[in-house]
C-alpha cells in the first residue's frame, strides 16, 4: 500500500513539475518580444468589468501606455494598459505575462453554430453579424467577438473631421459660433481634410517681407460694416468648391483676380470667373497642384502668363478621378495671349493678367481701407480642425478636449495623434487661403459685440454660412491678418475693346 501510494504521489509531483516547466518556459523564452517589459504596465483608469470598459471607450483607455509594435515599425502600437485586456488585438504580446502574470489566453475560437444566433453587434438600432463591416463616420469597423459571449464593432481609430462629441463642447461654450455636421466633411478623417481641403503653403520668410502698401484713408471714413458684394453688385465672385484637391492657392488667387478685374474695369470684365484649373495645371514650377501651392508663385504666373476663364478651362480637379486632370495636364501652354483653343472647344478666351501683388500691413484698418477702396483681398489662414465643423457665427479657434472619434464602439489601431489626458493643443493646423469680402459687428451676444471679417471659403455653399464664414476681427485670429494680399488687374486699352473680349466664338 505504502509503496503504491508513493508511486502515485511521485507521478503527481512529476506531473506538477512538468506543468511548472511549461509555465516557466513562457516568460523565459528569449524569443518573446519585450514590449510591456520595457515600457512598463499601466493601471486601467476606472473600468472594472469588460462591459464597463467597452461602454466607457475612450475613458478607460490609457492612450499613452503604448509601445511600437512590432518594434521595427514605430507607426503601429500595442498597449500595456488594462483596457487591452478584452481580447482585443491591441494588447502587446507580453502584456499578459508581464502585467498580469498570466500566460496569454487562447484566441477566441468561434463555434460557428452559436455565432450566428448569439453574437451580434448593435449599432444605431441595427444588428450586425460577426464579420460584417460598417463605415462609421471616417472609420471602418468590423463586428468582432470580444469574448465568447460578446461581440462589438472594432474600428479604426482615426480622428474624424466631424466629431459629433465635440458639438456640445463648442455649442455650450458660447464662443460666438456653432459647430454642426457639415456634409462636405462627414466621413473624412481630420488628416484627410487637412491634406485634401486646404492647399496653401505657409508664406516663406522672404514672402513676408514683400512690398507693403500704405492706404491713407482716415480711420473715421471706415464704415462700421462693409460687404464688397453690396458695394459692387455682380462684380464679386461667388463661393467656389475646390472638392477633394488641396487647391485653395489656385482658388483664392483666381477669385481675387476675377474680383479685381471686374471692379477695376468698371464691370467690363464681369462674370469672367478666371480659371483656377488653368493655374493648377499650368503653374507647375515648384508648385504641387492638388497637393498645395505658393501664393507668390501663383501671382507670378498671373503677372507673366495670365489665365483664361472658367468657361474655357473648367475646374475638374476636385471632382474627377481622371488622373490627367488631377495631376494637372496643362492644356494651355506658353504665353500666347489668345490661345488657339480652350479645353472646352466651344469657348474662346484671352488670358487675363495682373500686376505684381502687394501686401497689406497686418493692421485692421489698413485691411479695411484696402477692401473698401479696391475690393476683396486674399488672406492666408491657419485652419484648425474645429473649423471643419463651423456652422455659422463668428469663429475663433476652440482648443478641443474631446478627441474620441465616436462613442459606443471599440477602437483599435494607430493612436499616435491622440492624447487622452487633459486638454490638448495637439494641432499645428494647416495653411489655407480665402478671400475677405468685408467686415461687420455681430450683436447677438448682449454686452459682447463681436467684430468680424466676412470671408468667402472654397468648400461649396453647403458649408458654413452658405459657403461664407465670419471670423474674429482685430486679433489676427489664426493668422488671418498676417498675410493679406491685393492686386491690380493689368487692363490695357486693347482688352477694353468689347469685340476682342467677346469670349464666345
Ligand atoms: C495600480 O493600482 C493598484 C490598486 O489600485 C495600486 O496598488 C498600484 O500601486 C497601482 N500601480 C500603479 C503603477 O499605479
Ligand atoms: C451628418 O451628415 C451625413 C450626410 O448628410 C449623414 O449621413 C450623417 O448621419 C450625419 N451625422 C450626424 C451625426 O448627424
Ligand atoms: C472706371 O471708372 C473710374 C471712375 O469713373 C475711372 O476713373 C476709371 O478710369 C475707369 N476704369 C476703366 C478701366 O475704365
Amino acid at each position: 500500500m505504502a509503496s503504491s501510494s508513493l508511486i502515485i504521489t511521485s507521478s503527481a509531483v512529476l506531473f506538477l513539475l512538468t506543468l511548472a516547466v511549461l509555465f516557466a518556459a513562457v516568460p523565459a523564452d528569449h524569443h518573446t518580444p519585450r514590449y510591456c517589459a520595457v515600457r512598463g504596465c499601466c493601471n486601467v483608469t476606472g473600468a472594472i468589468t469588460i462591459s464597463e470598459a467597452v461602454a466607457r471607450t475612450g475613458i478607460a483607455r490609457n492612450d499613452k501606455c503604448h509601445a511600437p509594435y512590432p518594434t521595427s515599425n514605430p507607426t503601429t502600437l500595442c498597449y500595456c494598459d488594462g483596457f487591452c485586456q478584452r481580447n482585443d488585438p491591441d494588447c502587446c504580446p507580453d502584456f499578459y505575462e508581464v502585467c498580469l502574470g498570466q500566460i496569454p489566453p487562447p484566441e477566441v475560437i468561434l463555434d460557428a453554430s452559436k455565432t450566428e444566433t448569439i453574437l451580434l453587434c448593435c449599432h444605431e438600432g441595427n444588428d450586425y453579424q460577426v464579420g460584417e463591416v460598417l463605415r462609421i463616420n471616417c472609420n471602418t469597423c468590423t463586428c468582432k467577438p470580444v469574448l465568447y459571449e460578446f461581440a462589438t464593432f472594432v474600428c479604426e481609430q482615426r480622428d474624424c473631421a466631424i466629431n459629433p462629441e465635440a458639438f456640445g463642447e463648442i455649442n455650450d461654450g458660447n464662443f460666438g459660433w456653432s459647430a454642426g455636421n457639415q456634409t462636405e466633411f462627414w466621413g473624412a478623417s481630420k488628416d484627410d481634410a487637412m491634406h485634401y481641403r486646404l492647399g496653401t503653403m505657409k508664406p516663406t520668410a522672404a514672402v513676408l517681407t514683400m512690398h507693403q502698401i500704405q492706404n491713407d484713408m482716415p480711420p473715421e471714413a471706415i464704415p462700421e460694416e462693409f460687404d464688397a458684394r453690396a458695394q459692387w453688385p455682380g462684380l464679386v465672385e461667388g463661393v467656389q468648391n475646390q472638392g477633394n484637391c488641396a487647391s485653395s492657392w489656385a482658388m483664392s488667387t483666381a477669385a481675387t483676380a476675377s474680383d479685381r478685374l471686374a471692379i477695376q474695369s468698371n464691370g467690363t470684365f464681369k462674370y469672367m470667373h478666371l480659371s483656377p484649373q488653368h493655374l493648377l495645371s499650368c503653374n507647375v514650377k515648384r508648385q504641387q497642384g492638388c497637393a498645395g501651392g505658393h501664393l507668390d508663385r501663383a501671382w507670378w504666373y498671373m503677372r507673366k502668363r495670365g489665365i483664361v476663364t472658367e468657361d474655357c478651362y473648367p475646374y475638374l480637379s476636385g471632382t474627377t478621378s481622371d488622373m490627367q486632370m488631377r495631376k494637372g495636364n496643362c492644356y494651355i501652354k506658353g504665353r500666347d495671349r489668345v490661345p488657339p483653343f480652350c479645353p472646352n472647344p466651344t469657348i474662346r478666351s484671352q488670358r487675363f493678367m495682373s500686376t505684381p501683388p502687394y501686401r497689406i500691413a497686418q493692421d485692421e484698418q489698413q485691411i479695411q481701407a484696402e477692401i473698401f477702396t479696391n475690393g476683396p483681398v486674399q488672406a492666408v489662414f491657419n485652419v484648425k480642425s474645429d473649423f471643419f465643423m463651423y456652422n455659422g457665427g463668428v469663429y475663433r479657434h476652440v482648443p478641443m478636449k474631446t478627441t474620441s472619434p465616436a462613442s459606443n464602439v471599440v477602437f483599435t489601431g494607430d493612436q499616435t495623434n491622440v492624447q487622452a489626458d487633459g486638454p490638448l493643443e495637439d494641432e499645428l493646423g494647416g495653411w489655407h487661403s480665402v478671400r475677405i469680402l468685408g467686415w461687420g459687428v455681430d450683436s447677438s451676444y448682449p454686452n459682447r459685440p463681436l467684430k468680424y471679417w466676412l470671408c468667402a471659403n472654397s468648400w461649396g455653399t453647403a458649408w458654413g454660412e452658405q459657403g461664407l464664414f465670419r471670423v474674429i476681427r482685430g486679433e489676427n485670429e489664426c493668422d488671418i491678418e498676417k498675410f493679406v494680399v491685393g492686386v491690380w488687374a493689368n487692363i490695357d486699352t486693347d482688352m477694353m475693346n468689347p469685340i476682342k473680349t467677346n469670349n464666345v466664338i
